[in-house]
């Protein structure tokens, strides 16, 4: 592990904005700013819960992941056409692009919208062709995590595998979002299996409200390799174990975590704790348009919280690309492009 210069407190923020980096756990309806939700409403006709953009600004705040769940879901009622999931996939990556994210690995669902009347192509086509101009205008690296809703059944899951096959090609992966309490990983272990069979990555959100035991059963059950999240294994002691051994990757998401109440504040959230236990976390930003900040922001905001340093950022970037599931070659030229950057800077 390169063993970085120290960084003053003034230029640390600098430093966590230009490193290179990747983002493994943000959900694309999740980067909907209300400007743009309220553009695409009027495109397409559909009236507004809220008068106006502050109006709907005024209305984030959430006491846990439910209320939060409510309000985003009625945000994704503006998205109709394969255009619209063009433009806010386009309109991320640009800010992301922005924030020196080299790499994305994009969450997205479809039953939020085949349950709206818009099909599945519409929505694959459009995030497909975002991430491909993204190649192109911004250099970056980009792809797709088909998310299944927990909340819903495991035939729903089936279905929603089976209507996304014609196009497994613009899929990396699946992973596993919604409400958390009361839907164990378990439910879903004969669609995850069935995924592992046609060649998808695998990926589920577990211990953000939940118990460690929703993570025991992602790795045991579902064999997942990364959680998403992860922040109650620290309860448990030989799972942290289990997660440091196996190198299991957690993506973290402290400004989602403080918005969620999953901790009170940003002091108190465990990401160095868990840096300090030898866990391979990551920092990401979940649904940044609606929990106060894309990644740079979960980063400054973090380290000034946690008291981080320069040592933690290199661990944190090169984590996130160890943990993506881009291929080896790649992997290295992003790593060898974060080493450059940590020993140029003044
Ligand atoms: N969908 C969007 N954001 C989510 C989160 N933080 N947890 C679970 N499901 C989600
Ligand atoms: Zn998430």
């Amino acid at each position: 592990m390169l063993k970085v210069k120290p960084v003053s407190a003034e230029r640390l923020p600098e430093l966590l904005r230009c490193m290179p980096k990747a983002e493994l756990h943000m959900h694309i309806e999740g980067s909907l700013e209300p400007e743009l939700m309220f553009a695409l409403g009027q495109r397409n006709g559909i009236s507004m819960a809220y008068p106006d953009i502050d109006s709907l600004r005024r209305a984030y705040v959430f006491d846990n992941l439910q209320d939060f769940l409510d309000i985003y879901h009625a945000g994704t009622l503006v998205l109709r056409t394969e255009q619209d999931f063009y433009d806010m996939t386009h309109a991320y990556l640009a800010r992301a692009a922005a924030d020196n994210v080299l790499h994305a690995e994009i969450f997205f669902d479809t039953q939020t919208h085949t349950g709206h009347g818009v099909s599945v192509d519409v929505v694959i086509n459009g995030l497909h062709r975002a991430c491909i101009d993204a190649h192109a205008e911004f250099g970056m690296s980009a792809s797709l995590i088909l998310c299944f809703l927990r909340h819903l059944s495991e035939q729903e899951a089936f279905e929603c595998l089976e209507q996304a096959l014609p196009y497994r090609d613009k899929l990396v992966g699946v992973g596993l979002a919604s409400s958390e309490m009361g839907h164990p990983p378990e439910k879903f272990a004969r669609v995850f299996a069935r995924a592992r069979e046609l060649g998808l990555r695998l990926v589920a959100h577990a211990g953000e409200e939940g118990p460690p035991a929703y993570i025991w059963s992602a790795l045991d059950v579902l064999k997942v390799e990364r959680i998403d999240h992860g922040v109650q294994a620290m309860k448990d002691p030989a799972l942290m174990a289990r997660l440091v051994q196996d190198r299991i990757p957690l993506t973290v998401c402290p400004l989602s975590n403080l918005k969620l109440r999953v901790f009170p504040n940003l002091a108190g959230h465990n990401l160095a704790r868990m840096l300090d236990a030898g866990i391979v976390a990551t920092v990401n930003s979940d649904d940044p348009a609606y929990f106060g900040g894309y990644i740079n922001e979960n980063f400054t905001q973090t380290f000034a919280a946690l008291g981080l340093g320069a040592q933690h950022a290199y661990q944190l970037a090169r984590n996130s690309f160890e943990a993506s599931f881009i291929d080896e070659a790649l992997k290295r030229q992003y790593i060898d492009r974060l080493a450059v950057t940590f020993e140029t800077f003044e």
